[in-house]
């Protein structure tokens, strides 16, 4: 079956982004010029996604509003002459139908995936964390897309990270590696305090099957009191092919202010009207 359906769990507080997060939901932080959500909804566009499933809550109208046609708005620059901004408030507007799902209890990302057990019923889906931005040549849920079209099983992708880095994530140990990238996997700790099987992590890129949904309805909950994506994999996994997939692309966390730094400063260098800038405030405050 086609993956036509990627789902946006985004009812999460963003704690970690307080107090930027107060009044206004994580996923409409700014990275350059657009909303992360923005970023990744067009990375769902871009890899041929058709329908698109928010899992959101009480305080994500922001979301809702991003991505309707704001009249007013569309009026006053049709009225002041502004015609590019126009077709890009436009061409938002009409970038895709969203579903809305609200989530009613902050129970994990597990918890979040099931709510759209009815709508995806026996279909494969997308899931994407929009806090993870990723700066690639193809979308990365597209390389994704692209390795679930050769095997039919679940797929997470992945990306080594520091020894010291792996109690921040979901950490997969591998079974059999299919080529440089692609592998066979064997188990996935979330979070693990202590021996991490390997420097593997789980970034916030899957497919995901029904099995998946099966398992979720299985586990108990898991790292930190919540019901964890990893475990169901992991319960998926032992009688069942999960993969994991070395994507191609540079991974910024921008549910931190060090990640979305970093992020800011490699998209600058990455957009030519912004790379001089970029340069000269750099070069200017004799940093280095
Ligand atoms: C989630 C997943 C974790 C994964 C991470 C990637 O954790 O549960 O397995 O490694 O996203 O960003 P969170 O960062 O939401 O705590």
């Amino acid at each position: 079956m086609k993956i036509r359906t990627a789902v946006f769990p985004v009812a999460g507080f963003g704690t970690r982004m307080l107090p930027a997060t107060k009044a206004i939901p994580k996923e409409m932080i700014t990275l350059i010029d657009k909303p992360l959500i923005q970023y990744a909804v067009e990375e769902a566009i871009n890899a041929g996604i058709e329908k698109i499933i928010f899992i959101t809550g009480r305080t994500k109208k922001a979301l809702e509003d991003h991505f309707d046609i704001n009249v007013e708005l569309n009026n006053q620059l049709e009225l002041s002459g502004k015609k590019d901004i126009l077709k890009d408030m436009k061409r938002i507007s009409e970038m895709v139908d969203i579903i809305y799902v609200r989530q009613k209890y902050m129970l994990g990302l597990g918890n979040a995936v099931m709510c759209v057990k009815d709508i995806v019923k026996d279909e494969p889906f997308a899931v994407i964390l929009p806090d993870d931005i990723i700066l690639s040549k193809t979308p990365v849920i597209k390389q994704l897309i692209e390795c679930y079209d050769k095997v039919e099983c679940p797929i997470i992708s992945l990306m080594p990270v520091a020894k010291s880095d792996t109690t921040k994530y979901g950490i997969v140990k591998i079974k059999e590696k299919i080529d440089s990238r692609f592998s066979r996997l064997k188990d996935m700790i979330e979070k693990p305090e202590q021996n991490p099987p390997s420097n593997m992590a789980i970034i916030g890129r899957y497919i995901l099957t029904s099995e998946v949904l099966s398992a979720l309805d299985k586990i108990e909950k898991g790292a930190g009191g919540e019901l964890q994506l990893t475990d169901a994999l992991k319960y998926t996994a032992t009688y069942h092919d999960v993969y994991g997939y070395e994507f191609e692309g540079k991974r910024f966390d921008c549910g931190t202010k060090e990640g979305l730094l970093e992020a800011t400063i490699n998209f600058a260098a990455s957009n030519e009207k912004l790379k001089n800038i970029l340069k000269e405030t750099v070069y200017s405050l004799n940093i280095f």
